[in-house]
C-alpha cells in the first residue's frame, strides 16, 4: 500500500502551483437559460439499446515500451465492443512528452468515428503541459465531446451528455475534473487530492434541476464519471455485511482527505445511479452501501508504466488490461456493467438498480 500511495504522489511536489486555479475561479456560475447545456445528446441505436466503454488510467508514455498493452488495450476494446460512447476517466499520461502521449493513446478514439470525452487525472497536468494545454489538444482531437473550460467552474473537464429520450434526455452521464492535489493549511507539506468544488456542485445542480423540469419533475437517471473516488465510497466499504461488492477489491481507496458535498447533492438530487471512478488501479468492483448509489471502478487499462496487479481470476501471474462496459436500453432506469479484459473475456455482468 506505501508503495502504492507513493507512485500515485510521486509528482506531487512540483504540481500544487499549476493544478490549484485561483479562488476566483471558484465562483458559482451565473444563472443561464432554462434549457440545460449539455455538450451532446446521442442517440440509441434502433434496437433501443446504447453501448458505453470506459477507459481509466492507462498511464501512457510515447514511445516506451512498457505503454504497449495499453494501447493494444484500447484498440482491441475499440474493435472488440464498438461501443456508442467512450469516457477515459483520466490518467490519460505518466511522462513526457506529455501531449504526444496523450495524442498517441487517444488516436484509436479519434480514428474510431465514435464519440469520446475524458474526465482528466490527477497524473494529466504533472508532466510539463498545464492542465488548460493538456484539455486544449484533447479537446482538438476528432470526436471529442468535451466543451470549452467554463472560466466560473472549477477545472477544465466538467460536461454534461445525454442520451436522446422520447421528450428530451432521458439518461444523462456527468463529468467532473476532481484535479489533482491541493495544499491545506493545517496539513502544511502533507499530501491531499483536490475535490469537487462549489463551482462544481452549482453546474451539476443546475444540469439536474433543468432537467427535471423538463422531465415532468421527475429526476433524470445519471451516472457521474471523474478520477478520483469520493470519501464516501470507505464508509460503504464499513457496511458489510450489509454491503454488495462484485469484483476486485485489492487495494483501499484513495480519495481526497475532503468531503466536498458532492454525494449529498446526489442524493438530493436523487438522479445519479452509480459514482464511476478511477484511480486505485487494484480495484475493478461494484459496491452498493445502504445509501443505494453504486460507487464503481473501471478496469485498469493501462500497462507497466506503473503498478498494477490484476490478472484473470484464478491466474495469479499474469496481469490483464481491460475496460468496464455500460449498457443501457431505452425507457428502461437500470442498466448492465461488465468488465472486458484485453482479449474479449467478460468478467462480473451485472444488472444494476
Ligand atoms: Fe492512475
Amino acid at each position: 500500500m506505501k508503495r502504492r500511495q507513493f507512485l500515485k504522489d510521486a509528482a506531487w511536489a512540483g504540481v500544487l502551483a499549476a493544478a490549484a486555479p485561483s479562488l476566483a475561479a471558484c465562483a458559482p456560475k451565473a444563472e443561464e437559460s432554462k434549457a440545460a447545456r449539455l455538450a451532446a445528446t446521442l442517440p440509441y441505436r434502433p434496437d433501443g439499446t446504447f453501448t458505453l466503454v470506459q477507459f481509466t488510467d492507462t498511464h501512457y508514455i510515447a514511445g516506451d515500451p512498457r505503454s504497449a498493452r495499453a494501447l493494444e488495450c484500447v484498440k482491441e476494446a475499440l474493435e472488440g465492443v464498438k461501443p456508442d460512447l467512450v469516457i477515459h476517466t483520466g490518467d490519460i499520461v505518466f511522462g513526457k512528452p506529455d501531449l504526444e502521449s496523450a495524442k498517441e493513446i487517444l488516436t484509436p478514439l479519434a480514428e474510431s468515428g465514435i464519440p469520446w470525452a475524458v474526465a482528466l487525472g490527477n497524473h494529466d497536468s504533472q508532466f510539463g503541459s498545464s492542465r488548460d494545454q493538456m484539455y486544449s489538444l484533447i479537446r482538438s482531437l476528432p470526436g471529442c465531446l468535451n466543451t470549452e473550460p467554463d472560466p466560473a467552474i472549477y477545472g477544465c473537464s466538467n460536461d454534461a451528455i445525454g442520451l436522446e429520450g422520447v421528450n428530451g434526455p432521458d439518461r444523462v452521464f456527468y463529468l467532473f475534473d476532481s484535479m489533482d492535489a491541493v495544499k491545506l493549511k493545517g496539513l502544511g507539506d502533507a499530501h491531499c487530492y483536490d475535490y469537487i468544488r462549489s463551482s462544481q456542485l452549482d453546474w451539476y445542480k443546475q444540469i439536474s434541476v433543468q432537467l427535471a423540469d423538463g422531465n415532468a419533475g421527475e429526476p433524470v437517471p445519471a451516472l457521474a464519471f471523474f478520477h478520483i473516488p469520493l470519501r464516501e465510497i470507505e464508509r460503504a466499504l464499513l457496511e458489510a455485511p450489509n454491503r454488495f461488492l462484485v469484483g476486485n477489491n485489492c487495494e483501499e481507496p484513495c480519495p481526497s482527505r475532503v468531503n466536498s458535498g458532492l454525494f449529498g447533492l446526489f442524493l438530493e438530487r436523487e438522479d445519479v445511479q452509480a459514482v464511476v471512478t478511477g484511480h486505485d488501479h487494484d480495484c475493478d468492483y461494484v459496491l452498493r452501501g445502504e445509501t443505494g448509489v453504486y460507487f464503481i471502478y473501471g478496469r485498469f487499462s493501462g500497462c507497466d508504466t506503473v503498478y498494477n496487479h490484476l490478472g484473470r481470476e484464478g491466474v495469479s501471474d499474469q496481469k490483464v488490461s481491460g475496460c468496464r462496459v455500460f449498457q443501457f436500453r431505452k425507457g428502461e432506469p437500470g442498466f448492465r456493467t461488465w468488465v472486458r479484459l484485453l482479449g474479449g473475456e467478460k468478467q462480473q455482468v451485472l444488472d444494476l438498480i
